[in-house]
């Protein structure tokens, strides 16, 4: 196996375990990896084992861990099961690093994924000492071919002091020309508008450059991305599908959206892939999407030809989704463009290219305030991801979720959301599987009205509307009327007792 044709760097090809011992403890590390795609497979594992050796001993250490997005149990995992990560930015979702960041065992910064590389070269972070970043290969002439995804790989490789490059060749070779890095981006007043029109545009590069005097370490690795795995569409699935497919189908009605509507955003979750595979059945053709990740419904999506093209910044595959990808690469090539994760989540073009955001939730409140991260307000879910990117710019912002979680114990339309991620200026239509609350142009308390009737489980609905009529007979203010001593009576409840239910 050779692990990159570039002769230039054959004397820096090493061991992970040689390579991550050029990291030391305490240093900022910026991994690459993005949804479980393109993350280092070896380095990771190698500084967990000298960790791990090093708390033995009595000399724990810690790192500093900056990536694109989400990793795996072997980075993340592997890290947090060690105490090895002292602060880690930006989203995760790996279950022991959830729970340790729970604990308040590390420092969690859930930034926004288009904020990430401008706060890192405002400084706001401390140097990058070290990038491990994952490629696809090397060329002859020193160019990185990015891997599944790019995240901020571009960032990482600027900022950094050192970059160690895993090469790994699981990942197909097709990837090569996949990619658009674009160079152009600055902190202002220096900043120039991005030219890019169409979701589809290449305004960049097709490999990352990397000074090579930086690379102190080139690590050939063959492992596979994580494995995203999908659940089949239940039956709240399929019915919030069929309301946002009704929904855009009213919109191109009215004439307020293009028979090929405009690109679509996608969120991460089970949900929103089923949403992809309703629009797939759906009466619509000739889309786009300028989106953050490509997940099985997307690729689907291009298989049919509903999509013609999608922009992202990550795959985030099944293993069957990856099957597919592999086996049908050459027809998928040039309808896919991977960019770094400042354009694929810049506000400038979400707004310019009008996106139709559909994002994951885990509560809204009668107003429509949204919450994305936190269990009952204090525990940390994932992260804000890249949802409050695409839902402040968005042409139509749409929040997705069931009624209820835990079996009907949990509503998830609540009086007043337990931490909100996205106000209610920012949240323009609510789906559950009990139907869609068009927001759009109304005053507080006919949004309360809409999003009870239409989004509330009937088994929450009376005590909901109970308590919007009690704050309105209340002596409080009546543009956003609430019980402030009951406003999260709900969550309490449901923390003393097991459910929000009233008894
Ligand atoms: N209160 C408490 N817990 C709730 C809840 C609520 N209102 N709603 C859901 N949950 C729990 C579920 O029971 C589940 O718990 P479990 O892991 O113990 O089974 C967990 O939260 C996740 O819910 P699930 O229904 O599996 O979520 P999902 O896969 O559809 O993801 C989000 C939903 C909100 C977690 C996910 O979309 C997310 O992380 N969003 C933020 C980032 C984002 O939007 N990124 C995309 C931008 S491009």
């Amino acid at each position: 196996m050779t692990p990159q044709r570039c002769a230039a760097l054959a004397d820096k090809v090493m061991s992970a375990d040689d390579a991550a011992a050029f990291i030391m403890p305490g240093e900022h590390v910026g991994m690459s990896g993005f949804t479980g795609a393109g993350h280092p497979k070896a380095v990771p594992g190698a500084l967990v084992r000298r960790m791990a050796e090093a708390k033995h001993r009595d000399k724990p250490f810690t790192v500093s861990v900056w990536t694109g997005a989400s990793t795996a149990p072997d980075l993340d995992g592997a890290l947090a099961a060690v105490d090895g990560i002292d602060l880690r930015m930006p989203y995760q979702s790996d279950p022991l690093t959830r729970a340790k960041i729970n604990a308040g065992l590390l420092d969690y910064l859930d930034v926004h994924l288009s904020h990430v590389a401008q706060m890192v070269w405002e400084g706001f972070f401390g140097d990058l000492d070290v990038a491990v970043i994952e490629v696809a290969g090397i060329t002859p002439d020193g160019l990185l071919i990015p891997s599944s995804s790019v995240g901020n790989n571009k960032t990482w490789i600027d900022q950094a002091e050192r970059v160690i490059l895993e090469v790994n060749s699981w990942q197909p070779a097709e990837l090569e020309g996949m990619h658009d890095i674009y160079y152009g981006t600055a902190l202002p007043p220096n900043r120039k508008p991005i030219p890019l029109l169409r979701a589809g545009d290449r305004i960049g590069e097709a490999y990352l450059r990397c000074p090579p005097e930086k690379i102190i370490a080139v690590v050939p690795t063959h492992a596979p991305d994580r494995n995203t795995s999908v659940k089949q569409p239940d039956v709240a699935s399929k019915l919030i599908a069929e309301h946002v497919v009704d929904f855009l189908a009213h919109e191109v009605k009215v004439g307020r959206l293009p028979d090929t509507l405009l690109p679509l955003q996608s969120g991460v979750g089970n949900i929103a892939n089923a949403v992809l595979t309703g629009l797939d059945a759906g009466p619509f053709g000739a889309l786009t999407a300028y989106t953050e990740v490509i997940q099985d419904g997307m690729l689907q999506l291009l298989r049919s030809g509903t999509v013609c093209v999608a922009s992202a910044t990550a795959f985030s595959l099944s293993d069957s989704g990856m099957a597919e990808l592999r086996a049908n690469i050459a027809g998928y090539r040039d309808r896919i463009v991977l960019r770094p994760q400042e354009i694929s989540n810049h506000p400038e073009l979400i707004r310019r290219l009008g996106c139709l955001a559909m994002n994951g939730m885990i509560e809204a409140d009668i107003y429509g305030n949204v919450n994305s991260t936190h269990i009952m307000g204090t525990s940390m879910q994932n992260g804000i991801g890249g949802s409050g990117d695409f839902a402040r710019n968005a042409y139509i912002s749409m929040f997705l979720t069931p009624s209820t979680a835990k079996n009907g114990a949990i509503s998830c339309i609540v009086p007043m959301a337990s931490h909100v991620d996205h106000t209610e200026h920012d949240v323009q239509v609510i789906v559950t599987e009990q139907g869609l609350a068009d927001l759009r142009g109304l005053a507080p308390r006919r949004r309360a009205k809409k999003i009870i009737e239409h989004c509330a489980h009937p088994d929450y609905r009376p005590a909901l509307q109970d308590y919007f009529d009690r704050a309105m007979a209340s002596p409080c203010g009546k543009q956003t009327p609430h019980l402030l001593g009951e406003a999260f009576a709900w969550h309490t409840r449901y923390l003393q007792d097991g459910s929000m239910r009233h008894r």
